[in-house]
């Protein structure tokens, strides 16, 4: 078979040949390639980007939600058997996280017209669930300030899934800042590629030492030198036990040097690439706002700034999706689904006991809904060409 003409991506960085060639240029030379001074300016620069006290880099998104997960069990803030509410459009290891560790996902329905959760779903669903892990999909979100409130009066831990939102604005705050902790994903593909990468947001020393601690061991290495004499002083521990003294659960979910590099040298590049994607979808949308009866609007008028990966759209029916489908794919337009649809249908949902969850929007979204390439080398006539197959 061969590769679609409008591929949803084309390459793994922005800058693609200078940034390929200054990672070799690094790797020939770096004096290390374990973790280290990379990985840390590039975790003092998201922090900054971001608006946040502390970034933790991680090896991929994955490891970025069952860190942060296992980190709230760790200090108490989450027990098992706890309920905790997920967007029913999500990704799998948003969800999976919470089973692995004891906890029950409690899927709220997203909305057709946000492809997100929103306060009145959520509403539902107050006094059951003890914590909330939003998803913010495809660069969108429902009213997500109307959801912080609703966790803040009613005692919900907020915790956000940003993976698909890094640099989406809303009432002047980046998405990743509405909860206690955020997680990003720096896959190709998605707002900035580290190859593989991900990072954890959070404004809270004691949560942010325990994410450190959950990365690398359960040991103390990585922690500031003050929190680092106490704990050895609270479990009477020496200087040459230290090294190999292990005090709570914890991973191997360390980044390398070379994702921290590949950090450095695309972080400034990413509000341009935010632009243009963003530019992009509005062209879509507002090919999708003159055809009502095929498919649902998107309703982003509430988002100062979009910055998505993809062109979601939900068709009216099954039929239509179906005829665009094949259009876009006649024109050798890569497709996909909209992420995982309802996550309540896939078979680990059902094989580990969840309870089957009513989420007609999310049923709608799995069954009509689907996204084509946004990517950052997308030419005006590519993008031409996707709003014309609608
Ligand atoms: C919402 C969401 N969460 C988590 C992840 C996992 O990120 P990663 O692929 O870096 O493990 C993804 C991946 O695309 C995602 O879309």
């Amino acid at each position: 078979m061969s590769p679609p003409a409008i591929p949803l991506m084309r390459s793994t960085f922005f800058d693609e040949t200078r940034t390929r060639e200054a990672l070799a240029t690094f790797v020939r030379n770096a004096p290390r390639l374990s973790m280290g001074e990379q990985c840390a300016a590039f975790e003092k620069s998201f922090a900054a980007f971001q608006g946040r006290s502390h970034a933790i880099l991680v090896n991929n998104g994955s490891a970025a939600n069952i860190g942060l997960i296992q980190a709230l069990l760790n200090l108490g803030r989450l027990r098992r058997g706890d309920r905790v509410g997920v967007s029913a459009v999500t990704w799998a290891t948003n969800v999976m996280p919470l089973i692995q560790l004891g906890l029950q996902p409690v899927a709220i329905d997203c909305s057709v017209d946000h492809l997100n959760m929103t306060s009145s779903a959520l509403y539902e669903h107050i006094g059951s669930i003890k914590a909330l892990f939003i998803t913010n999909a495809l660069g969108l979100c429902g009213d997500i300030p109307a959801i912080a409130e609703l966790c803040r009066t009613h005692d919900i831990l907020l915790l956000e899934d940003n993976c698909e939102s890094l640099g989406t604005r809303i009432g002047g705050t980046l998405l990743g800042n509405f909860g206690v902790a955020s997680t990003f994903s720096f896959f190709v593909g998605h707002h900035l590629s580290t190859i593989e990468g991900g990072m954890i947001c959070t404004d809270d020393p004691e949560l942010a030492a325990m994410v450190t601690t959950v990365r690398a061991h359960g040991w103390d290495r990585n922690l500031p030198a003050k929190r680092q004499i106490a704990l050895r002083k609270e479990h009477g521990i020496d200087e040459f036990h230290a090294r190999y003294t292990f005090y709570d659960l914890a991973y191997n979910i360390r980044p390398t040097e070379i994702t921290g590099f590949l950090g450095n040298t695309q972080l400034p590049l990413l509000d341009a690439t935010i632009e243009k994607r963003e530019r992009n979808f509005r062209r879509f949308r507002e090919a999708m706002t003159t055809l009502p009866d095929r498919y649902h609007p998107l309703n982003c008028g509430h988002i100062e700034r979009v910055s998505g990966f993809a062109m979601p759209l939900v068709a009216r029916t099954a039929n239509i999706l179906r005829e665009t489908m094949e259009r876009f794919t006649r024109e050798g337009v890569e497709i996909r689904p909209m992420i995982a649809g309802d996550i309540t249908l896939h078979p680990f949902w059902k094989k580990y006991g969840l309870p089957e969850a009513v989420c007609p929007g999310a049923r709608t979204i799995h069954e009509c809904g689907m996204y084509a390439p946004n990517n950052p080398d997308l030419t005006d006539d590519e993008v031409s060409l996707i709003c014309s197959l609608l």
